[in-house]
C-alpha cells in the first residue's frame, strides 16, 4: 500500500521535473513534494496509525523515498544553474586575441590649427613668425604705438594692469614695436598670440583671446598691397574667393585705419544672425602703419613705410566652424574639442 504511494509520488514528480522550465517551477515541485505541508509530509502523518513492526519499515521506506526525490530536484536544479552559467559564458566571452584599442591621439586646438595655416601661408610669402611677452610694459602696448597716458583710446581696451606698472598686453601689436627694435626695414612680420582685455565674459566676450598681428615695412607700401595680401589670406583661410569692403576705422597706430569686413561666408550676403542680418562681418583692423609709430621706433619715415593689421583668431575660428559661444573655447571640455 504504502510502497504504492510512495512509487506513485515518485513517477508524478519525475514528470513534473521534466516539464520544470524554469528553476522556480523546480522550486514549487519541491515545496508540493518535499515541503513542510507536502506530499510526503501528508503520508508520513498516517505512519501513527500503523502498527509498531509496520512503522519501522514504513519510516525506512518514507526516508529513502525523501532522499531519492531530493536528489533528482537537486541534479535537475544543478541542470538549470549549468545552462545559465554557459549563458553568460557565451554572452561574456573576451576574444583574448583581439588587438587592444590603443591609446586615442589628441588633436590640435581649432585656434591652434588655424594659427599655423596662417603661419604657413605668410611664412611663404617672406613674413618672419615672431613671439613677445603676454606681460608687456606699457611703452610698448601702448606709448610706442602713438597711444600716449592720456589718449582715449586707452579706455577702448580695458587693461589689467600689474602692480608694478606692467600690463597684461591687450593686443599683439607691440610685438610689431619688438619688431621694428631688432630688425630694420625691409620688415615682413606676423605675431600670433594671446591677448588679454578686463571685460566681463560672456557668449561673445572672454577676458584672453587670440590675436595674429602682422606687418610689412618696404618702400611705397600702399592700400592695395594691404588689399592684396588680406584678400591672399582671407581665401586661403576659409578655401574661396571671399567678398571684402573697408570702411574707416580708427587706431592711433595707423593712418589711414580700417576696418575689413567680409561678406558673410555663412549665408554669402542675404542676412543670418551670425551676420545680425547685414550681409557683412566685421574681421580685420588694419591701416598703413602712421608715421609717429615709425619714427618711434628708429625708422625714417620719409623713406619707409607700411601697413599692420590684427586679425581675431578666436573670432576667425568661430566663423569657420559656425561657434556661436566663445567660451567653449577654453573650456577645455572634451565633448566639444573631440569635433576638431
Ligand atoms: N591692435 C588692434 C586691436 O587689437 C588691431 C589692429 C592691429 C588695428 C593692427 C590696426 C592695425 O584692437
Amino acid at each position: 500500500m504504502l510502497e504504492k504511494q510512495i512509487s506513485e509520488l515518485q513517477a508524478a514528480t519525475l514528470v513534473r521535473i521534466g516539464a520544470a522550465r524554469s528553476p522556480e517551477d523546480l522550486e514549487s515541485v519541491r515545496v508540493d513534494v518535499l515541503g513542510r505541508k507536502g506530499v510526503l509530509a501528508l503520508i508520513s502523518k498516517d505512519m501513527g496509525k500503523l502498527a509498531t513492526e509496520e512503522r519501522a519499515r514504513a519510516g525506512k521506506l518514507l526516508n529513502q523515498a525523501k532522499n531519492d526525490l531530493e536528489s533528482l530536484i537537486l541534479a535537475a536544479q544543478n541542470k538549470f544553474s549549468a545552462q545559465k552559467m554557459a549563458a553568460r559564458l557565451d554572452e561574456e566571452w573576451i576574444d583574448v586575441t583581439l588587438p587592444a584599442p590603443g591609446p586615442r591621439p589628441g588633436s590640435l586646438h581649432p585656434i591652434t590649427q588655424i594659427q599655423m595655416e596662417i603661419e604657413d601661408l605668410f611664412v611663404s610669402l617672406g613674413f618672419m613668425v615672431l613671439d613677445g611677452p603676454e606681460v608687456e610694459t606699457e611703452y610698448h602696448n601702448f606709448d610706442a604705438l602713438n597711444i600716449p597716458p592720456e589718449h582715449p583710446a586707452r579706455d577702448a581696451q580695458d587693461t589689467f594692469w600689474l602692480t608694478n606698472g606692467n600690463l597684461l598686453r591687450t593686443h599683439t601689436s607691440p610685438v610689431q614695436v619688438r619688431g621694428m627694435e631688432r630688425c630694420s626695414p625691409p620688415l615682413r612680420m606676423i605675431a600670433p598670440g594671446r591677448a588679454f582685455r578686463n571685460e566681463s565674459v560672456d557668449a561673445s566676450h572672454e577676458h584672453t583671446f587670440y590675436q595674429l598681428e602682422g606687418m610689412m615695412i618696404d618702400r611705397d607700401v600702399s592700400v592695395a598691397h594691404l588689399l592684396y595680401f588680406m584678400k591672399t589670406l582671407l581665401a586661403e583661410i576659409f578655401r574661396r574667393e571671399v567678398t571684402v569692403r573697408l570702411r574707416p576705422g580708427f587706431f592711433p597706430f595707423v593712418e589711414p585705419g580700417f576696418e575689413l569686413d567680409i561678406q558673410c561666408v555663412i549665408c554669402g550676403g542675404s542676412g543670418c544672425p551670425v551676420c545680425k542680418q547685414s550681409g557683412w562681418v566685421e574681421l580685420l583692423p588694419c591701416g598703413l602703419v602712421n608715421p609717429n609709430v615709425l619714427r618711434i621706433s628708429g625708422i625714417d619715415p620719409e623713406k619707409w613705410n607700411g601697413f599692420a593689421f590684427g586679425l581675431g583668431l578666436t573670432r576667425l575660428v568661430m566663423m569657420r566652424y559656425g561657434i556661436d559661444d566663445i567660451r567653449l573655447l577654453q573650456s577645455g571640455d572634451l565633448r566639444f574639442l573631440q569635433q576638431f
